[in-house]
């Protein structure tokens, strides 16, 4: 049994927590031990008196046998942290039952049975902000992963799918609204001043899809009417004051139930379509069947408060949301370890929804720099997993970017192998075969396998071997052939020292250095460990161009000069190869500088070519602003930390910032140019606009680095300028980065005028704690004893904390201050709020990818964090893991 879970440490609750009992870890579960349920539930109905304080629940669970499953004497009913107030079976006194742990484990011998339980739970002492809590006054639910045992005692497992009735009642002066999923029976208020409702979902679902909103809300309404005729009532549910800054996240949704059922012929199948926004909440959102619960971070928007950025991220995750009404609820998991195949097939659908809405190469790039400053790391570090774990202690541990991002990368593989058009053959198939199923990944890949026509046989092991292979290319010519040679290397893992090659799927193409153009790309695929591939009628060598549109989620190791990368920089029409060029180029030499190897003339000519193709990419007229600030971009302290063995921050940043200003001398005019050509236009959401926005800051950023008391005037004046949150923001960064008076001056500003919006203070919060301000850990420590800072808001404590990780100075101080700050908040949030808490490990786990000292330091905390008496299943997991 999990004793570091019982519910006195798990809320935080002090007069329970008493003597520390001995640590112990927590059980290990494994994907091979899964074993259907004996119990099927076809039908649940769950009766809610409410109160923020005392909600009282009666749940009512129809059981049969499950004639698929081995017969069982006891049903296990999960529970956690919860008090059992009554149970009956078929209405009457139960044979028997006991509880194991948290668990209920009741005696039945009929084949059919009726269990009443009751039980009482206090949603305002829930800090932990899983299963029922109060935010903000209101009552809401959050289930996945295995929320619903705090709320009843439950069969808490995916495969266990089940028809929902939810009545609630409770002061109609404190909950006038009350929500559940599936569509409303009834609703009224009675004459004692109760109000009362009852929804009904018509689709089998499990648990972790329940939902409960119980609060004073207003809701921005809308209609949408779905291919085959069915009419949705929308609603977007928020407290009073923030009813105009919906509109975004309503326009939204509706693009986004079009475009499913344009790209994947998929429906809407119910009459109201709820989302509620809520302001303290783990994660970004949650798919609950017809009732949406929101983060108000991916909700909330207008031009004054929120930026280019934050638009585009909600526009992303009310799609994905709304997409997992099918990639997940119709079909959804038969146990945690098929996570992905929800989780990866629904970002693939949100990322190409987003590509489609705006523009597609630069949304492509946008994800891969997620992917390789978040995703890469976590793959060649301790906590690397396959996309399909095979084991877990705390499933809240595995909704990491492996699962997420890693997973889209590997089903937008088949799709680029199979090709459109019969990649959605796979998906129809996929749907059609599992509608009201709890499915595989082995399901997905099969469905794909014979919708689309590919032979996946060898490609299942990407979903079973984790790390990033590695893919040496090598380009050689002879006569008027030029040779290809591929060879891959999957890296050792934890748990996994052998691995096998995989196909790996490459978009290249060959270009001719006179004309600076190619004759067509094509699609290869790298089935075995190593290839040669011949191309015919080069007179003179080639520059190739691998791996276009990222086409497989690899390190590419290639020897290349570097005029060929300036080539590419300049000349490759396929965008993100441009931008890879234009990134391998400033990586090369970022680590040839870190290396010490370079003598000055080197480098000088190093700079040179870097600032000829800078200069190109901001004189290009043929490139649309928003693409030319992603070629702007210089890859991110994260990226090239990961590009050596052993990092020295310090040491990677400074040389990065040295080339910033470098260029910013060098370009300086063209910079300024730039900048005031995109100052004069006026805002409007539109994709010139948002490009000149985007180009603005980014040569701020450039110009700050070169002469950081001109960019100061130029960033105070473009703050003082501002009518919308994208420039405001912008400026302010530049500005919290140096050591000008404008500096504070701006900072206070922009606290007095946005006070009183939680959403841009975590804005104010961030903005300080990331920047690249030698004082940065003074500034966390201040703003960590500032009356808005609060543990108990996850949004707060990421916008402090989170943002902080990624300093080079502050997080990586030499002298370990950083990684203690980290630790003793891990320590403190814990006992609070262990999802969240566990979620700043991974960041002191990189420790054995750091240079000597500092990964001391960094394991010195993850021991005392370890020494812990009382660590939450969560932390413990990535502590000992992180630990190796
Ligand atoms: N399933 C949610 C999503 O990806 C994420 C989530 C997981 C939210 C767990 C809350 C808790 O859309
Ligand atoms: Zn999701």
């Amino acid at each position: 049994m999990d004793i570091a879970r019982t519910p006195s440490t798990a809320d935080g609750n002090p007069q329970l927590a008493d003597a520390a009992p001995e640590p112990k870890a927590p059980p290990e579960i494994r994907r091979q031990d899964y074993t259907p349920f004996p119990w099927l539930v076809p039908t649940t109905r769950l009766d809610f008196e409410l109160g923020l304080e005392k909600t009282r629940v009666t749940a009512t669970l129809e059981i049969e046998r499950n004639p698929d499953a081995e017969n069982s004497p006891t049903i296990r009913l999960n529970g956690d942290g919860l008090t059992l107030v009554s149970l009956s079976c078929d209405d009457g006194p139960c044979e028997g039952h006991m509880m194991d742990g948290d668990d209920l484990v009741v005696t039945l011998d009929g084949d059919r049975h009726r269990l009443t339980i009751v039980t009482e739970i206090d949603p305002s002492a829930n800090s932990q902000l899983s299963g029922l809590y109060a935010s903000n006054g209101m009552l809401c639910t959050q289930c996945e992963a295995e929320g619903f045992r705090r709320i009843t005692f439950f069969p808490d497992r995916p495969d266990v799918l089940s028809v929902y009735t939810v009545s609630m009642r409770g002061p109609a002066a404190q909950f006038p609204i009350l929500l559940s999923n599936g569509n409303a029976v009834q609703n009224g208020e009675s004459g004692d001043g109760m109000r009362h409702a009852e929804w009904h979902d018509p689709w089998p679902k499990p648990s972790y899809l329940f939902a409960l909103v119980a609060g004073d809300l207003v809701a921005r309404k809308d209609r949408f009417t779905t291919m085959g005729g069915r009419e949705v009532e929308l609603a977007v549910w928020v407290r009073e004051g923030d009813l105009e800054r919906t509109e975004h996240a309503m326009e939204s949704l509706k693009r986004a139930m079009t475009w499913d059922e344009e790209t994947f012929g998929r429906e809407y199948d119910l009459d109201v379509y709820n989302i509620v926004a809520v302001s303290d909440f783990n994660m970004g959102a949650m798919e609950n069947k017809g009732l949406n619960v929101f983060n108000t971070k991916y909700v909330l928007a207008d031009p004054e408060t929120a930026t280019d950025g934050d638009f585009d991220a909600i526009e992303g995750v009310i799609a994905h949301e709304y997409f997992h009404n099918w990639s997940g609820n119709r079909v959804t998991c038969r146990d945690w370890f098929q996570l992905s195949l929800k989780e990866g097939f629904t970002v693939l659908r949100d990322q190409l929804f987003s590509q489609d809405m705006h523009s597609a190469p630069v949304k492509r790039i946008e994800d891969v720099r997620v992917l390789r400053s978040v995703q890469f790391p976590e793959d060649s570090g301790p906590l690397a997993h396959p996309i399909r774990p095979d084991s877990y202690r705390e499933i809240s541990n595995f909704y990491t970017s492996t699962v997420y991002n890693k997973g889209a990368e590997v089903i937008r593989m088949m799709r680029s192998m199979a090709g459109e058009e019969r990649f959605r053959k796979g998906t129809d198939l996929y749907f059609d075969r599992h509608d009201g199923e709890a499915a595989t990944c082995e399901d997905f890949v099969v469905a794909i396998e014979e919708g689309a026509g590919l032979d996946l046989e060898q490609f299942r092991l990407w979903y079973s071997q984790a790390g990033t292979p590695k893919l040496k290319v090598a380009l050689s010519h002879k006569g008027e052939t030029a040779t290809l040679a591929l060879s891959q290397e999957v890296p050792p893992t934890p748990g996994q020292a052998e691995k096998q090659p995989m196909p790996i799927p490459l978009r290249i193409a060959l270009f001719d250095r006179e004309n600076g153009a190619h004759r067509g790309e094509e699609l290869v695929v790298l089935e075995k460990e190593a290839a040669t591939l011949n191309f015919d009628g080069f007179v003179d060598p080639p520059v190739l161009s691998v791996n276009r549109g990222f086409t497989a989620p690899v390190r590419i190791e290639r020897d290349v000069a570097r005029a060929d990368l300036a080539f590419l920089a300049r000349n490759d029409d396929d965008p993100f190869a441009r931008y890879e060029a234009m990134q391998d180029l400033v990586v090369g030499h970022l680590l040839e500088v870190a290396d010490e190897s370079l003598g000055e003339n080197e480098r000088k000519a190093a700079r040179e070519d870097i600032g000829g193709a800078m200069k190109a990419i901001l004189e290009d007229d043929a490139l649309d602003d928003l693409m030319r600030g992603e070629l702007m971009m210089l890859p991110g302290v994260s990226y090239l930390m990961d590009q050596v063995l052993l990092a020295d921050p310090g040491r990677i940043s400074a040389e990065r910032e040295a080339l910033k200003a470098d260029l910013g001398e060098t370009l300086g005019e063209e910079l300024r140019a730039l900048h005031s050509r995109a100052s004069a236009i006026g805002y409007s959401q539109d994709p010139q606009a948002k490009g000149a926005r985007k180009v603005k800051s980014m040569a701020l950023t450039y110009l700050a680095a070169a002469n950081p008391a001109q960019a100061s005037e130029l960033a105070a004046a473009q703050y003082d300028a501002a009518d919308n949150m994208t420039d405001r923001q912008g400026a302010l960064m530049v500005l919290t980065g140096l050591d000008t008076a404008a500096r504070t001056d701006k900072l206070l500003d922009f606290y007095e005028r946005f006070r009183g919006n939680p959403l841009v203070i975590d804005k104010w919060f961030a903005l300080q704690a990331s920047s690249l301000h030698p004082q940065v850990i003074r500034h966390v420590e201040a703003l960590a004893n500032h009356p808005d800072f609060t543990l108990r808001n996850p949004n707060r404590v990421r916008s402090l904390y989170m943002a902080f990780t990624g300093t080079p100075q502050g997080f990586h101080a030499a002298s370990g201050e950083g990684y203690r700050m980290i630790a003793d908040l891990i320590l403190a949030l814990d006992p609070i709020n262990a999802q969240t808490a566990a979620r700043f490990v991974p960041a002191l786990g990189r420790w054995r990818r750091m240079e000597e000292g500092r990964a001391a330091l960094m394991r010195e905390q993850l021991e005392r964090i370890a020494a812990a008496s009382k660590l939450s299943r969560d932390t413990y997991e990535q502590v000992t893991r992180s630990l190796g």
